[in-house]
């Protein structure tokens, strides 16, 4: 019987290359990897055959502005993984996966993207596909790790997850559209977090004290501030015993985070149409002129409850040198999960409320991110 197929949009980009290698390493489906430049595509598709000893890749080109040219990748495939940063065409990606009736899946981090997504939802239901959407490490883990931590604490009280990345940006290539991509997210930014039993936001005199956390992984003590994630937004009511949860991202560093960032913003409001991509260009400068060793990418949660009827904490680390690799292998292990079934639910879906907790954890473990869990009282 032949193998399930994968087309993976933006498959020669740094996430989807390293989905690539998960899905092959993990998993007996093909693959397509494919983006707007056919030569890397088949280059890649060419590299990956020889790797793994067998011819279970296909380059080629699709560009997810252009449904004619998605239909005949698509045509055949079961899943669809939009690794690019199309979070824009997000409608024309999820038609196209309908069309040819293949399930979806994307790491892309966009309020807008999910207006997009929730516009297609009648017919995702119509059509019993499964669309999974904000895949990846975040989006994608921080609720897997509350969800969990719910699962082995009675009455979880309190959750809090913060990262840290901290890459060598200079080692990395992007497409000039995920920079202005990344640009855009900034103006989706939203500082909501759960306190006190209910959703705020950080007031104006606030975000000039941002919350320090102690990390582990030598990277010490640092400053975060809250960011919401849509994938937080259900757990107060999925656990009515939470009274604090939220997500806290990292610093990148302190002339991204205090210079370029509100000159950025800035740049956006005053010039809307040329504003994102020049932002995207300061943001591309700074990352790789100020960011300092030592590099790696953290997730860590530190949660609070009872265990046999005393208080008691849980904490998860999560982490991995490579953030690329981070960010495939929770999409990987949910892919897994939907390619057995167990999590191939038709409708709209975040991954992170998707996928099963403890086998997602273990199966990325098995993907080799480093995966700690602390008990404590
Ligand atoms: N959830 C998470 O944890 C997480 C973490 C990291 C990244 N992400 C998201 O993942 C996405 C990819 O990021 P990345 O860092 O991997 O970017 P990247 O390395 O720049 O790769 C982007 C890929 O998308 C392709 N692409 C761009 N426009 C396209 C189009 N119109 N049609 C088809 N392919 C297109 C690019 O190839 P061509 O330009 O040659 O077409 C490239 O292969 C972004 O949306 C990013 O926000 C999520």
């Amino acid at each position: 019987m032949a193998h399930e197929r994968i087309v993976i949009l933006g498959g020669y980009g740094n996430t989807g290359r390293a989905v690539a290698r998960l899905l092959l390493e993990h998993s007996p489906v093909d693959l397509v990897v494919a983006g707007r430049d056919r030569a890397r595509a088949i280059r890649l598709a060419e590299e990956l055959n020889q790797a793994f000893g067998a011819e279970r890749v296909l380059g080629a080109e699709a560009d997810a502005s252009r449904p004619e040219s998605l239909r005949p990748v698509l045509d055949g495939a079961s899943i669809v993984v939009a690794a690019s940063s199309t979070s824009a065409h997000a409608v024309v990606v999820g038609r196209a996966a309908l069309d040819a009736g293949a399930d979806y899946m994307d790491p892309q981090y966009s309020t807008r993207k999910l207006e997009l997504l929730r516009s297609l939802k009648p017919s995702i239901e119509a059509a019993g596909r499964c669309f999974v959407t904000d895949a990846g490490f975040h989006p994608g883990l921080p609720a897997v790790l509350v969800r969990y931590a719910a699962g082995r604490l009675e009455a979880i009280r309190r959750a809090r997850v913060a990262s840290v990345i901290q890459v060598n940006w200079k080692e990395l290539e992007f497409s000039p559209a995920t920079l202005e991509e990344m640009a855009g997210e900034f103006a989706d930014y939203q500082s909501l977090h759960y306190r006190d039993g209910r959703w705020r936001s950080m007031g104006w005199l606030e975000s000039f004290a941002p919350i320090w956390v102690q990390f582990g992984h030598g990277f010490g003590r640092r400053y975060t501030m809250p960011m919401f994630l849509e994938e937080m937004r259900p757990l107060p009511s999925m656990f009515p015993s939470l009274v604090e949860t939220g997500f806290f991202v990292g610093g990148f560093n302190p002339v991204v985070d205090f210079v370029l960032m509100p000159v950025g913003m800035g740049l956006m409001k005053l010039v809307p149409r040329r504003g994102a991509a020049m932002f995207g260009r300061l943001l591309e400068w700074g990352l790789r002129e100020f960011t300092r060793p030592p590099y790696g990418t953290l997730l860590q949660l530190e949660a609070e409850g009872m265990r046999d009827g005393k208080p008691a904490t849980l904490g998860v680390e999560v982490a991995h040198a490579d953030g690329y690799l981070l960010t495939a292998a929770p999409m990987v292990a949910c892919l897994l999960q939907m390619l057995d079934g167990s999590a191939r639910r038709p409708g709209l879906h975040l991954q992170a409320l998707l996928a099963e907790p403890a086998r997602l954890l273990k199966d990325i473990q098995a993907m080799g991110v480093e995966v700690l869990v602390r008990d404590g009282a």
